[in-house]
């Protein structure tokens, strides 16, 4: 069984947000003091609104993060924007290597790395994004390009509290579309053994969310998926509504999630009792329960 970890609902806002935006975030920081303490939230606003809503969210359950940043602290690079300032300004997390910024400016794994580290010097936490597009899951390569982007992108300080790894199938972004929970399964699997291979005791301890249309009618089947950890959430975080009723969804999953490994493990001491007591054998650390971990599929490599 997967160690229980703490989930993360992200906001993506993308390009979207004005102060008059301002009202909704309001909104979603009442609903959010209103939800059980289970799972973390985040909201990641364009850079113009990271300062406002970082002043609105101070003391309550929402962070803020931002969105892509420069390498450099400083400099001579017009338009651009360094983790440093996005920090001063109040984001305590940053995303960096969106598909959408792969596509539109041509970020390489390399660059997408050099800004996790960036990140981390200005004392946030990256959420690197990875993800396959459709043309590269038609063609069967879905698994290489993840183990490509993950190898590169990541850098070998990452630990699991400075990177949030986020999962993101290009095709399901905004498509309304999103894989079979077999699929996810099968993934976030594969991902966790790759981060645990690399990071043997970090990794297992690392957050992989799901991204790609989770909308609150599909957020509880999402997470309820092994090794999903959490979500990041793009045109669905715009509306409190649709926000807090994917944070609802999850944090009742998760609350479901502990008190089902909470009877399991109880089910499974008293087993191990007893049969301890019949034959003087069976608890923590026994071969014959280690073998009962799952082993991740890995079918289409
Ligand atoms: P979506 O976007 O939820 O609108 O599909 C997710 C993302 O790109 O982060």
């Amino acid at each position: 069984m997967t160690e229980s970890l703490r989930v993360l609902i992200a906001g993506n806002w993308k390009m979207n947000g004005l102060r008059a935006s301002l009202p909704e975030f309001e909104a979603m920081l009442a609903g959010a003091a209103a939800l059980a303490a289970r799972v973390d939230l985040l909201v990641c606003p364009p850079a113009t609104l990271v300062a406002a809503m970082a002043e609105k969210a101070r003391g309550s359950r929402i962070a803020i993060g931002a969105q892509d940043c420069h390498v450099q602290v400083s400099g001579a690079h017009t338009g651009d924007i360094s983790a440093e300032m996005l920090v001063d300004a109040g984001a305590g997390f940053i995303i960096v290597g969106h598909s959408e910024r792969r596509a539109d400016h041509g970020e390489s794994d390399a660059r997408v790395r050099q800004k996790a580290q960036a990140v981390w010097r200005a004392g946030a936490r990256a959420i690197v994004c990875v993800g396959e597009t459709q043309a590269q899951r038609d063609a069967g390569q879905t698994l290489d390009i993840l183990r490509a982007q993950l190898s590169l992108s990541l850098p070998d300080e990452s630990s699991a509290d400075n990177l949030v790894v986020a999962y993101e199938p290009v095709w399901a972004i905004g498509t309304g579309l999103t894989p079979t929970p077999k699929d996810v399964e099968q993934i976030h699997g594969f991902i966790r053994d790759l981060v645990v291979a690399r990071w043997p005791a970090e990794g297992k301890r690392m957050r992989i969310l799901y991204g790609g249309s989770v909308k609150p009618s599909n957020a509880a089947e999402l997470m309820a998926v092994a090794n999903v950890n959490g979500a990041l959430v793009g045109g669905a975080s715009l509306k409190a509504a649709d926000f807090l009723g994917i944070c609802a969804a999850c944090a009742w999953q998760s609350g479901f999630a502990q008190v089902l490994m909470f009877c399991v493990s109880a089910l499974w001491r008293l087993g191990a009792g007893v049969s301890q007591g019949w034959r003087g054998g069976y608890g923590v650390g026994n071969p014959r329960i280690d073998r009962v971990t799952p082993r991740h599929l890995r079918q289409d490599r």
